[in-house]
């Protein structure tokens, strides 16, 4: 199809009276007012990334590389993208046929590919193990063994996750099921969208900065403007009917809290793992780092509306921001109605959300902020110095130290809980089931097949381990926070 190339040149003519103005104004101001929120034009088309179908074979290639990228028009930014100069294509499996791609890395330092959420075994899995070299190429052979759903692929280096990631190695995967009929508009970039979203911050000239400070590296970095697909505040007309939005939060640390400026009401459809037994409605969807929704929207009144989210704090010592403010995020216009697709929400759906059984274990984790005492790490930050301040049950991630032993088959509880902050807790190669948030029991096949849970209290989830990781290529677990996670809240673990 003739589906727009993402972050083509646009020749939208630089509007530079803003930065000229806010360059001043800068100037003049206080030295705490470091960065500014960019005055660039909204409403540019929202980029719908290419499709790669992955099967069997040789000939897909996913090329990491150094991108220029114009994030705001008219300036380009230095950037990563696998296959392009930010983020990548939207990679396509099919449940049952094996994915093979070969992902070479062109950029300057060690890559990885994690198929974030996918069953696959811990060697294939491209977590910080199975980092590669400049001029290396690492070619997985996936078996797609996964009911339908949004999945996420990010590079996944220790350390360095958070600045390649924010730089633009990520993209969404859509894995598609033959045996399951998908009662949902799936018509790719007509009545079937990805939306994957990032804030970014930008220095006065307009170019991506990734600048900690002190309260970036204690709660992970906050940018000033929302990103969908690598543009910002971007317009989507959808037709007038039911669109299914599949949104990622692929930010390194930001809470969202979605919601529509008119209040209207759409359904989830899907969490992580796939689909919900039925549509929920909701008017609001709160989304931690990495965690997806596939949602549905009824547009048949043809009336325009935007996407905001209201600021969500990750809690704690330190406060969470200014906590008032909404985020633009992006905009909707109505064009004619749908061509294809249902015209009606079905009442069930083809969930997959299974019985686990009961768990022979109990295993507890505590996300610590400090590993040692909280000021010693709150003047160690204020330095700059000893980033591994952070880590689970009082030990930062070590490469070398194989945290958990897990049975292959075995279904186990996993308590987590956190001290000071809320922390997006994911765990690789598995799909669970939350019962307990916040210290209360919920209905797991309400919430569906989850691999990022919010921990906002003690948290329970149960899990059965499908798939083995050996000594070699463990799984990790960790705080999807990614300067968290980069600063040592991570454990990992095998299978067998
Ligand atoms: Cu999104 Cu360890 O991964
Ligand atoms: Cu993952
Ligand atoms: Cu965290």
């Amino acid at each position: 199809s003739d589906l727009p190339f993402p972050f083509q040149r646009r020749s939208i003519h630089l509007k530079r009276r803003h930065f000229l103005s806010l360059g001043v104004a800068t100037l003049a101001a206080p030295v705490i007012i470091s960065r500014r929120t960019v005055a660039a034009e909204p409403g540019a088309p929202l980029p719908i990334p290419d499709v790669m179908e992955v099967g069997p074979g040789a000939g897909n290639i996913l090329s990491a590389i150094k991108g220029r990228a114009e994030l705001i028009p008219g300036v380009e930014s230095d950037t990563l993208g696998y296959g392009q100069d930010y983020l990548g294509p939207l990679l396509r499996f099919q449940r049952g046929r094996t994915a093979s791609i070969d992902v070479e890395n062109r950029t300057d330092d060690p890559i990885t590919a994690h198929w974030h959420g996918m069953h696959v075994p811990g060697y294939l899995d491209g977590g910080p193990q199975l980092a590669f070299g400049p001029g290396k190429t690492w070619s997985p052979e996936l078996p797609v063994d996964h009911p339908a759903a949004t999945l996420f692929y990010h590079s996944h280096v220790h350390g360095r996750t958070a600045e390649q990631v924010y730089r633009g190695l990520a993209g969404m995967i859509i894995i598609d099921d033959p045996e399951i009929d998908d009662p949902l508009p799936r018509d790719y970039g007509v009545n079937d969208f990805p939306l994957i979203v990032q804030d970014r911050s930008f220095d006065r000239s307009g170019r991506l900065t990734y600048d900690l400070g002190m309260m970036g590296r204690m709660q992970g970095f906050h940018g000033d403007d929302v990103l969908v697909n690598g543009a910002i505040r971007p317009k989507l007309t959808v037709p007038a009917g039911l669109v299914r939005l599949r949104l990622l939060n692929a930010s390194n640390a930001r809470i969202y809290d979605f919601n529509f400026t008119d209040g209207r009401q759409f359904h989830q459809v899907a969490s992580d793992g796939g689909l919900l037994p039925s549509p929920a409605a909701m008017v609001n969807l709160r989304l931690a780092p990495a965690e997806r929704a596939e949602i549905i929207v009824d547009f048949s009144d043809q009336s325009a509306v935007r996407l905001v989210s209201r600021n969500v704090g990750s809690g704690g010592m330190m406060g969470g921001g200014n906590n008032t403010a909404t985020l633009d995020v992006m905009s909707f216009d109505v064009g004619d109605a749908s061509t294809s697709g249902p015209v009606q929400l079905p009442g069930f759906l083809p969930a997959t959300v299974s019985d686990l059984g009961e768990p022979v274990r109990t295993r507890e984790f505590i996300l610590n902020i400090s590993s040692g005492n909280m000021i010693s790490s709150m003047l160690n930050n204020l330095i700059g110095q000893d980033r591994q301040t952070m880590g689970i049950n009082g030990e930062p991630y070590d490469m070398s130290r194989i945290d958990q032993q897990v049975q292959l088959g075995e279904t186990e509880l996993w308590r987590i809980n956190a001290d000071m902050m809320t922390h997006p807790f994911h765990v690789h190669g598995v799909s669970f089931q939350v019962v307990t948030m916040g210290g209360r029991a919920v209905n797991p096949a309400a919430i569906g097949w989850k691999d990022v849970v919010h921990v906002e209290g003690p948290t329970e989830i149960l899990i059965r381990f499908d798939k083995p990781a050996t000594i070699d290529t463990p799984f990790m677990y960790h705080c999807h926070i990614l300067e968290h996670e980069d600063a040592g809240m991570m454990g990992q673990f095998t299978v067998g």
